[in-house]
């Protein structure tokens, strides 16, 4: 499902009510709320408008688990690190516990360890997977042309992004697939040629690995929806 909001903070905003409603929902059915998120740009925004409304959800926030779909290779404290963005623009103000804050340890130097060792914690099926996508095609740490973008059977592995920081840790096409919900946020005319592979009716993975999302929802602005070609798609919501 792909809807396009007219600017980038309604795309935010209408991610934000998405989270909240899916958290609701899995803490009502399932008593808690497994929350995998990612770094980038969109995902800060949207961490802004739900710290904003934090004191109207405290029974959702008392019961999640927060995870990351990938992370760069950096300490916690870095200014690159999606831990330390998260922690800075969503956990601290939520006032989440360490102990239901479960994050890559992209500090570790031997990245294979630190992906053995996350395999174990992150859930079997997070309730949901935020996930944004590059001007490349690439989603989480699933870069064109890399190795991880082909994984079958693990969960989490070490990634290669040709920007710095080039190394990473990922999930794996096996990893969001086990998700019950998959959002992809994404805005800018800048991401409007990998838009348009996403969906187009053909296309490889190798070249755009959000192709492997492409059955998830899909929060996008005007911008980044310019270049859409397939007329099997029925844009909803605010159309332009
Ligand atoms: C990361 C991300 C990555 C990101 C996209 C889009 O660690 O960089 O998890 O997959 O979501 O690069 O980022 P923007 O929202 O900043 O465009």
């Amino acid at each position: 499902m792909l809807r396009i909001f007219e600017t980038p903070e309604s795309v935010s905003q209408a991610a934000a009510d998405f989270i909240l409603s899916v958290g609701k929902k899995a803490v009502g059915e399932r008593g808690g709320f497994s929350l995998v998120l990612s770094g980038g740009s969109t995902p800060r925004q949207i961490f802004d408008l739900i710290a904003l409304r934090a004191a109207d959800f405290r029974e959702l926030w008392a019961a999640t688990k927060f995870f990351w779909g990938d992370e760069r290779c950096v300490p916690p404290d870095h200014a690159d690190s999606n831990y330390r963005m998260a922690r800075e623009h969503l956990l601290e103000p939520l006032a989440i516990p360490d102990d239901r804050i479960h994050r890559m340890k992209g500090e570790d130097p031997d990245s294979d360890r630190a992906a053995a060792a996350y395999e174990k914690l992150f859930p079997p099926q997070p309730d949901l997977i935020l996930l944004g996508m590059g001007e490349d095609g690439h989603t989480a740490s699933l870069f064109p042309g890399t190795a991880a973008v082909g994984e079958s059977q693990r969960i989490v592995v070490p990634g290669l992004a040709p920007v710095e920081p080039t190394r990473r840790l990922t999930i794996t096409p096996p990893a969001i697939r086990s998700a019950r919900n998959v959002l992809v946020v994404t805005t800018g005319e800048g991401k409007a040629p990998a838009l348009a592979r996403v969906f187009a009716a053909k296309g490889s993975l190798d070249e755009t690995p959000a192709r492997l999302v492409r059955e998830a929802t899909w929060f996008v602005d005007r911008d980044a929806a310019g270049q859409l070609k397939n007329p099997t798609i029925a844009p909803e919501g605010e159309t332009p």
